[in-house]
């Protein structure tokens, strides 16, 4: 509407300016032919006016008023009368009306309807004196005008309609293009293939399009447009959709149940792990098998003549097929390269790593008899095999070499170093080349998937297609991706959980904390990167700077032992206990001990109890890949209540924010934190552990193997219609 106003109004103007234009330059042509006619004539007029022969101008005047434009032509004596005139002179002109004065002069009248223009001439020449008057009919110029202004008016209205003509079809071929290629994004999208990027399409799509698509994708089937809730039943759903008949393998160093023989009995552990944690639930609703190391002392009398065990044992899903490992081979493999050598590199926790050759050469040959293992307990050619952690780096290609068709999802559950820290490997393109035979590699964090590319393009002679997020390796091509690992939601072991109150008292009583002391967890594997010397420092900056929390402020530190043998590990723990010692006797005399250190294994429903019973969880990793106890305690907290101190290098950050962020190499910082999180009203508390609680829920560990089966499901499409269109 406001298009056609404006065209209308410039029609308009533009009409307007040419008949002016046309009106301008007809005026001047008649002053100029006036003034010819003038000269023409002036000699003439001079030498017959007032004398006898001046009767004889009629008829040369009447010879020059046949010109189509003049009208008539007459002479004014000085004394105002009309001597001379031509016939078509109009009556109603009188001398005496008209200017006549000393210099050429136009003057406009009407007659008989029509509009004249009266040029007028002085002249003085011997006896002659008087005014020559030429008279045009000016009709002829206001049809000019009219012309001008039609041809005008046609003329930029058929201009426009060709431009809106143009514009138009411009519009229809862009449209027709972009709605082809939203079509052929929808139809991959219903079918469950990653959104086309931008410059793969026939015609431009936004980016942001795009990735909506792309995020859309991921929850498409189960979602009828509706939030989708993963649960176990809904992986199980998508599972027997997109994938029927698969088969699920997952290998893993740890195993998810571990039988202990004790004082003579057979008892059954769950390892303090976060793999542990988040796959369990993924296993039992997927069913398959898992394949790990058997590393409890009751493990072997417990499997049966093939090395399986079906678990979990009160209510039997799935396979478990334990794998065993020499005492040599453990310390090379597992000690010695996986947690000696890859752990320090790919964590910042400044403990050197160390390469021996020894252990590199346990690392292969454990690898390759995992990756037997795979073949054996595959049923089929193509089975689905989920790959986990830093252990089998090497896995993934041999497993590629022994199955070609096999679908390998790999998840590298720690942080991925820059290429730089990398570089310290010795081995760096095997390790690489190793992980490269995954069809997908996850990490938690896109940061970590940069890094990953980084190192490719440092060191492996492979094409990266960074739009795509992949790397080609020899013909095969691997998507890396980051898969944000959780936790089921709720977490089983909240089932059984007594409410918060019953499990504050019960704590209380078994820590012989008074009512009024305010309580801190942490717990974890006695790690070097989870910062556990840092937070005791932190409780000592506290209780120092700020006094009033003398005897009211306790951190309960659990932590389970782990990788003992190890220097680095024993040292951390015999330097806690020196640190928890030195900082209650600074303490003593002012109530209870303000670090409580319980250096044992806890089984997941003691820990949420520990959970619910706190005021405060932290978790100071120096660095994590993602930290799940972070995530388990916001789960606990069914009451909406308690605190996260959490640090910002521990890959939950990115989704927890609404923690108390701190830095654990900053001791005032997180001292500052406690204050905080001591002092935080509970509506704040409420208000922040919900939104958290919300997040959790959504991104629950079901969404996590769901993004990657359907990945996986989308990849094994592509390669069935690949294989066809071989064929
Ligand atoms: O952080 C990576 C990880 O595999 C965790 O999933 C797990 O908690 C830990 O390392 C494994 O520890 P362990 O050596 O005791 O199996």
């Amino acid at each position: 509407m406001i298009g056609i106003a404006a065209t209308a109004i410039i029609i308009i103007a533009m009409s307007v300016l040419a008949s002016i234009m046309v009106e301008g330059w007809a005026s001047r042509d008649v002053a100029l032919r006036a003034r010819l006619v003038f000269l023409a004539v002036h000699d003439q007029v001079a030498a017959s006016v007032g004398d006898k022969s001046g009767a004889n101008l009629v008829p040369f005047f009447d010879r020059i008023a046949e010109d189509e434009r003049v009208l008539a032509l007459g002479f004014c004596s000085a004394t105002g009368k009309l001597e001379l005139a031509t016939s078509a002179l109009p009556a109603s002109l009188k001398c005496g009306n008209l200017p006549l004065g000393v210099s050429d002069t136009q003057s406009k009248l009407s007659a008989a309807g029509r509009t004249l223009r009266v040029s007028i001439f002085p002249m003085v020449a011997g006896k002659v004196s008087g005014h020559l008057l030429v008279i045009h009919d000016l009709s002829f110029i206001e049809k000019r005008v009219r012309k001008a202004r039609l041809y005008t008016t046609l003329a930029l209205i058929g201009a426009a309609a060709g431009f809106a003509l143009l514009t138009f079809s411009v519009v229809l071929a862009l449209t027709r293009g972009w709605t082809r290629s939203m079509r052929s994004f929808i139809a991959e999208f219903r079918r469950g293939g990653p959104t086309p990027c931008a410059e793969q399409g026939a015609f431009p799509v936004s980016k942001e399009i795009s990735a909506l698509l792309t995020e859309l994708r991921v929850e498409r089937k189960f979602a009828n447009g509706i939030h989708v809730e993963w649960s176990p039943q809904t992986l199980h759903q998508l599972l027997e959709d997109e994938m029927p008949g698969a088969q699920v393998l997952i290998v893993s160093n740890r195993e998810p149940y571990i039988h202990n023989r004790v004082d003579g009995e057979v008892q059954l552990q769950i390892p303090a792990s976060g793999l542990v944690s988040a796959l369990e639930p993924v296993m039992r609703a997927c069913g398959g098998t898992w394949i790990a190391h058997g590393s409890g002392s009751a493990d072997q009398e417990t499997v049966d003549g093939h090395d399986r065990i079906r678990v979990p044992p009160a209510d039997p899903t799935y396979t478990l097929r334990r794998v065993w490992l020499s005492e040599e081979e453990q310390d090379g493999y597992y000690y010695g390269f996986a947690n000696e050598g890859l752990w320090p590199l790919c964590h910042i926790a400044f403990v050197r790593p160390n390469f021996r050759e020894q252990d590199w050469i346990h690392y292969k040959a454990v690898n390759e008899r995992f990756a037997d293992t795979v073949v054996q307990e595959a049923t089929c050619d193509d089975p689905i095999v989920l790959v986990q952690d830093y252990h089998f780096a090497l896995l993934p290609r041999m497993i590629r070499k022994r199955l070609p068709k096999a679908t390998i999802i790999t998840f590298w559950h720690i942080p991925w170093p820059n290429p730089e820290t990398f570089s310290i490997c010795p081995w760096r393109e095997e390790i690489m080349d190793g992980l490269l035979g995954s069809s997908i590699l996850g990490f938690h964090t896109q940061f970590h998937c940069n890094n990953f590319l980084e190192a490719t393009d440092r060191f492996m002679e492979s094409r990266i297609d960074r739009e795509n997020s992949s790397v080609s390796l020899g013909g095969h091509e691997t998507l890396i991706r980051p898969y944000p690992i959780s936790i089921e939601g709720p977490p089983a072991a909240l089932a059984a959980q007594a409410p918060v109150a019953e499990c504050r008292a019960a704590v209380r009583r078994r820590f012989g904390l008074p009512d009024d002391v305010r309580i801190a967890v942490g717990v974890e594997r006695f790690d070097y990167t989870k910062g556990i010397l840092d937070r005791m420092l932190a409780v000592d900056d506290l209780l120092s700077r700020q006094p009033e929390w003398r005897g009211k402020f306790v951190l309960l530190q659990v932590a389970a032992p782990t990788r003992g043998k190890l220097d680095a590990y024993s040292a951390l723990q015999t330097e806690a206990v020196r640190l928890a010692e030195e900082i209650n006797a600074r303490y003593e005399g002012c109530g209870c001990k303000p670090i409580q250190l319980v250096i044992r294994h806890h089984e997941p429903h003691q820990v949420f109890e520990l959970f619910r019973a706190a005021d405060m969880c932290v978790v100071s990793s120096l660095h994590d890949g993602m930290n799940l106890v972070a995530k388990e305690f916001v789960a606990a907290r069914d009451d909406n209540a308690g605190v996260l101190i959490l640090s910002s290098f521990a890959g939950a950050s990115r989704e927890l924010s609404e923690a108390l962020i701190i830095n654990p190499y900053d001791t005032h910082g997180m001292a500052e934190g406690f204050a905080s999180a001591l002092r935080m009203p509970p509506e704040e508390q409420g208000n922040r552990i919900r939104l958290m609680r919300d997040q959790i829920r959504q991104r629950n560990v079901y969404r996590w193997a769901a993004q990657m089966l359907l990945d996986a499901a989308w990849l094994r499409r592509r390669e069935g219609i690949v294989v066809a269109a071989k064929n």
